[in-house]
């Protein structure tokens, strides 16, 4: 009798086991399933940043887990372009990936070089370390770098952790670098390292590369690399009849960062670098013995699954698509300007630009769409904006609509 109690005991905790492997979505930890269940539920409003929120890897992650992926270290040190090869990585995807980017940003197959990168963050950390290294090495002078004061906060930052001179170029109020400020602030004594920003953070504004690059051109002396921080608009644009507007050789751009969770609808960050061969050349040799390789990017070890993940998406999404989403993207945003409009809520919107901003909303409106928040007294004070991604549709923006009204 007691060897059956026991077996019936041993049984029911057997069961109880099997049942909660079966059902995959509890993890046992209470706040941990807690917090997955309320961030799924909240990514259909939030507007506040540009996270693509259509997110489609669901066969990516089958496919992942039937190879049995999520038990191998996996890691993608080294050059994808480089003669060593990856041997726990990925290369070859990445050197697809980058082969597949490249020509939408008018770069040529035959002088390219480029890596996936962590950020957008990283990406511009390795445009103005290459922009260094190759104005240092061109002319023998540490350059001066300019970028706006509206430029994504990672520019100044690198500048400060790279121990650069930096120099903040005053903007016009909808965010645009002013090129005349530009030409009292230039050192022409020393090169010039520019970053232009290609939808600035909060107002979404593009510098104006063609009236910049004249006051650059009116010091033909002054040595000059252009990085440009694509991270959100150069996904979309390089899509849309705007595609001149990301092209490396019409604004002469030596560099460009890029998200890759941003646009494109990674779930984790990550983004690329574009860059040349000549760009590449002129960086110092790095030579490292374990690697057996010339290690010129930043960072030791790079995500292999941020490399799939792209190389899945090119496959799986594609030119077409993309160009899709792209206009559907612009088109929301003027739907969305034109109801902020019809109720005479006051908005702003730049050209190409999918990042409205406008005067803050009640507390209530910010929190279920997660806005962001700035301060302008240009437009009146508190402001917030939003950034109309894939999923911000006609219905989620007449529900804002509404709720804003309320
Ligand atoms: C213009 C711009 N540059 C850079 C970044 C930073 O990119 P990441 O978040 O991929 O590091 C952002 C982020 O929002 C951005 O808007």
């Amino acid at each position: 009798m007691k060897a059956f109690i026991k077996f019936f005991l041993l049984a029911a905790v057997a069961a109880t086991v099997f049942s909660s492997c079966q059902n995959n979505s509890r993890s046992g930890y209470g706040e941990l399933d807690d917090w997955a269940k309320q961030i799924v539920s909240a990514k259909r409003a939030s507007m506040g940043y540009p996270v693509n929120q259509n997110i489609q890897l669901d066969r990516f992650y089958k496919w992942y887990l039937a190879n049995n992926l999520e038990n191998v270290g996996l890691n993608n040190v080294g050059d994808p372009f480089g003669a060593a090869g990856g041997l726990l990585g990925a290369h070859k995807f990445e050197r697809e990936v980058i082969e597949y980017f490249a020509p939408l940003y008018d770069y040529d197959l035959g002088n390219l070089w480029g890596i996936v990168t962590n950020s957008g963050t990283d990406g511009n950390n390795h445009g103005i370390y290459f922009g260094v290294n190759y104005l240092k090495n061109l002319t023998g002078k540490m350059p001066v770098m300019y970028v706006s004061d509206e430029a994504h906060y990672s520019n100044p930052r690198i500048a400060d952790l790279q121990n650069l001179d930096l120099c903040l170029v005053k903007s016009d109020p909808m965010g645009r670098m002013i090129p005349e400020e530009l030409e009292k602030v230039l050192d022409t004594t020393r090169p010039c390292l520019i970053v232009y920003a290609m939808g600035s953070t909060f107002k979404g504004a593009i510098d104006d590369m063609d009236a910049l690059n004249a006051v650059l051109d009116a010091h033909p002396e002054m040595a000059v690399y252009r990085h440009v921080d694509a991270a959100l608009f150069g996904g979309y644009l390089a899509f849309t009849q705007y595609r001149d507007m990301v092209s490396a050789k019409k604004y002469r751009i030596n560099s460009m960062a890029i998200s890759g969770h941003k646009f494109f609808g990674l779930d984790d960050p990550a983004g690329f670098f574009l860059t040349t061969r000549e760009v590449y050349d002129l960086q110092d040799n790095n030579a490292v013995a374990y690697l057996n390789g010339d290690m010129k990017m930043i960072n030791c070890s790079r995500s292999t699954s941020s490399v799939l993940k792209f190389w899945w998406m090119i496959h799986e999404i594609g030119k077409d698509e993309w160009a899709k989403q792209a206009v559907a993207i612009l088109e929301n945003t003027r739907y969305f300007k034109e109801q902020l409009d019809s109720i005479g809520y006051p908005s702003w919107l730049n050209e190409y630009s999918n990042t409205l901003f406008f005067k803050r909303p009640s507390d209530k409106v910010c929190k279920k769409y997660m806005l962001a928040h700035n301060y302008d007294e240009n437009f009146g004070g508190d402001l917030s904006h939003l950034v109309v991604m894939q999923h911000v549709d006609h219905a989620l923006i007449d529900e804002f609509i509404k709720d804003i009204q309320e």
